[in-house]
This record gives C-alpha cells, sequence and structure tokens, in this order.
C-alpha cells in the first residue's frame, strides 16, 4: 500500500534524480534542501508502505504564503518516478497536500503549469483547480505558464 509521509533528509538525493528525468529546466538540490529544512511538513515523499520504504516514488513540495489577509499554499514542484507513473500516486500527493493547505487554514492554493503539460493539467482539473491566468515566457525556454488555483473556501 502506498504511504504518503513528510520527507527525511537523507532522501534528497532521491527526490533531485525525480526532478531531473521529469523536467528540461529541474530545481538544484540546494532548494530542495533549504525548502526540507524550512517546512518538512509540506515535503512529502510517496513510498511503498512495510518495506524499509528505501526508494521514493514521488514527492511534492510546496510552501504557504501569507498576502494579508489571505493565506496561500504554492505547490512548488510534484512528480512521480517514470516507472510509476499512472497509478495514482500523484493524485495522492496532491490530495494530501491539499489536506494540509485546509488545516492551516489557507483560503487557495496555487501553482504554475507549462501549457503543454496536458497531463499535469488534467491531474490539477481533476482535483478541482480552475485556470485563472497566464505568465508569458516564464519558463527559460520561452514557454508560458499557466497559473492554476483551488478556491478552498469553496472546494468539497
Ligand atoms: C503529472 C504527474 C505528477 C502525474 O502523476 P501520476 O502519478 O502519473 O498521476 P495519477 O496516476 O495520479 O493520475 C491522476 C490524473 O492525472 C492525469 N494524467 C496523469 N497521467 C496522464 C497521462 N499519461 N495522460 C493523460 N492524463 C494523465 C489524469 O487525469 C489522471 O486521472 P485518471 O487516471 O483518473 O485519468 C506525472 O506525470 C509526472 O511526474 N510528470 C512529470 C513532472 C510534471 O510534469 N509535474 C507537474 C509539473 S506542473
Amino acid at each position: 500500500m502506498l504511504k504518503i509521509r513528510p520527507i527525511q533528509n537523507h532522501e534528497l538525493n532521491q527526490i533531485t534524480q525525480i526532478e531531473f528525468e521529469s523536467f528540461t529546466d529541474p530545481y538544484p538540490k540546494d532548494l530542495f534542501q533549504f525548502l526540507a529544512k524550512k517546512s518538512p511538513e509540506l515535503f512529502l515523499v510517496a513510498v511503498e508502505e512495510g518495506k524499509e520504504e528505501k526508494e521514493i516514488l514521488g514527492y511534492a513540495v510546496a510552501d504557504v504564503e501569507r498576502h494579508v489577509p489571505y493565506l496561500n499554499g504554492h505547490i512548488l514542484s510534484i512528480a512521480v518516478g517514470k516507472q510509476y507513473r499512472r497509478r495514482g500516486i500523484g493524485n495522492q500527493l496532491l490530495s494530501e497536500l491539499i489536506r494540509l493547505f485546509k488545516s492551516k487554514e489557507c483560503n487557495s492554493i496555487v501553482l504554475e503549469v507549462r501549457e503543454s503539460n496536458l497531463k499535469a493539467k488534467a491531474l490539477y482539473q481533476n482535483l478541482g483547480f480552475i485556470e485563472v491566468k497566464r505568465r508569458s515566457r516564464y519558463y527559460e525556454d520561452g514557454e508560458d505558464a499557466i497559473v492554476m488555483t483551488l478556491d478552498l473556501e469553496d472546494a468539497l
């Protein structure tokens, strides 16, 4: 069975590996180190329960930003190891982040996604996110980002 839990420091290398195989413009390990220290409860990993939990199947990392009077959850990165995709892991990681943001009384959740990333957009839409704006040439290669949000006051 799948288990979603906060990251442990020794798992940062595996996270970086999944990040590098998943993105053309990956976040560096330093940034993950910083985020894991800042808010470990918002840095989630998916592992197979019951075993030694050595292999990380996927992860999701987020932050909480205060824009007075609002509190926004910001999803910074989510990826699942290539061989483990399409098994519901991304959905479970995101669902757990949504639960955590609700428990922190966030008003909404925001994320950026490449315009061409239809799989990720479908994942977010399934969980109620809607497209709200475009950030022109947001990525290094010139692609636009679509900003998606989930209003937690409206969420089921
Ligand atoms: C996007 C990603 C995290 C999805 O993870 P996953 O574990 O494969 O996703 P799930 O199995 O939970 O699928 C959830 C939903 O996502 C969508 N989806 C996922 N993979 C898809 C695919 N290959 N084709 C179409 N839709 C897909 C579907 O809507 C799916 O729901 P369904 O199975 O009921 O149709 C994964 O593909 C990934 O790591 N991609 C590379 C990194 C990335 O793009 N991250 C997002 C950055 S914004």
